[in-house]
């Protein structure tokens, strides 16, 4: 019997990227903090909460797209991949992949390390045919596989409109980086939350039993206790809404007063009804997000959708080398 095999690799971002990104971001105006600091622990249950909500349909969706799709999938992939999921969080996308794509490796990366260690720990006893690499890191800063993965083609996986995070031309550098990790034929199969209604999209983040305001405030929590920061979580509130003129949900926190914040030593003055940005969520059409995706120096393979028409994924592949 195959023995599971399972490597933790740690390029965890220090508390000083933390200090000095999120002071850099309330010097700004307007304010922004970069949402990959949402992810502590309690974030990342936080996000996974807000999967379960009734008003969030992308996730319900793009499993249900996966589902339909992963044996044509597997067929246009192939087996025995190395297959890399930046992002993975929970790792629970990929099972549906994983029996289909038989990848000689698996290495999801997260910048949630407790959360990324467990998640990989129930994803190889679940597989345990499968070598499992998970890398701690910040993939706007470090996306290269750990060295002692094998070799084998590459096939990145994306899931989760991630891309959305990202404006368009910082997506197109992502993207780019992506087309780098996986080199000359390799694949990249990515979730993309497609340009619906206002009303579903704002829904959408502001479920009723409010688990979307609570990840969004949980990063005042996580910045009081990491950088001796005096937030009041009572004079601020989670605000969400669809930017339709940039095709983007724009998440802020909202301060209800006029007060005055110190954060790690440094004192930041907020007016009434001034907002720190803290995510961007932008939506695609097909023809649209294809637009980015060639500039990234990927071709289209194939796109699928569900019945309604709310999410889309793409498969996408890099140009073979000339003979
Ligand atoms: C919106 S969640 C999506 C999770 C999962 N891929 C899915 O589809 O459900 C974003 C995930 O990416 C991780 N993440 C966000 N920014 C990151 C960064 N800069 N580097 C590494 N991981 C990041 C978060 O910790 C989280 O697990």
């Amino acid at each position: 019997m195959t023995q599971r095999t399972i490597e933790f690799h740690d390029l965890h971002p220090t508390p000083a990227d933390l200090a000095a990104e999120v002071l850099a971001g309330l010097r700004r105006r307007p304010r922004y903090i970069p949402p990959k600091f949402f992810y502590d622990a309690e974030g990342s249950r936080l996000f996974d909460a807000i999967t379960a909500t009734p008003e969030y349909y992308p996730t319900r969706v793009e499993l249900e797209v996966l589902r339909a799709h992963a044996a044509e999938i597997a067929r246009r992939v192939g087996t025995g991949s190395l297959l890399v999921e930046p992002g993975g969080g929970s790792c629970a996308k990929v099972r549906i992949l994983l029996e289909g794509l038989r990848p000689c490796a698996y290495v999801p990366m997260d910048i949630s390390r407790d959360h990324l260690w467990l998640a990989a720990e129930r994803v190889a006893a679940e597989f345990p045919w499968l070598e499992v690499h998970a890398a701690c890191t910040d993939f706007t800063r470090i996306m290269e596989v750990p060295i002692s993965a094998p070799v084998g083609p590459r096939v990145a996986f994306f899931p989760g409109s991630s891309i959305g995070n990202f404006d368009p031309p910082a997506a197109v550098d992502f993207l780019a980086a992506v087309a780098e990790l996986v080199g000359p034929g390799g694949f990249l199969l990515i979730g993309v939350d497609l340009k619906k209604d206002r009303a579903r999209l704002d829904a959408a983040y502001n479920d009723a039993a409010g688990v979307t305001a609570a990840f969004n405030l949980n990063l005042l929590t996580r910045i009081n206790r990491e950088l001796g920061a005096d937030f009041d979580l009572g004079a601020w509130q989670h605000r969400a809404y669809y930017n339709e003129a940039l095709g983007r949900i724009e998440m802020h926190l909202a301060s209800t007063l006029a007060q005055t914040v110190r954060v790690a030593g440094e004192s930041f003055a907020f007016a009434a009804g001034e907002t720190i940005h803290t995510e961007n969520s932008y939506k695609y059409g097909i023809d649209e997000f294809q637009g980015l995706a060639t500039r990234a120096g990927f071709g289209p393979e194939a796109v699928w959708t569900d019945a309604d028409g709310l999410f889309s994924v793409h498969l996408l592949r890099t140009p073979e080398v000339g003979p």
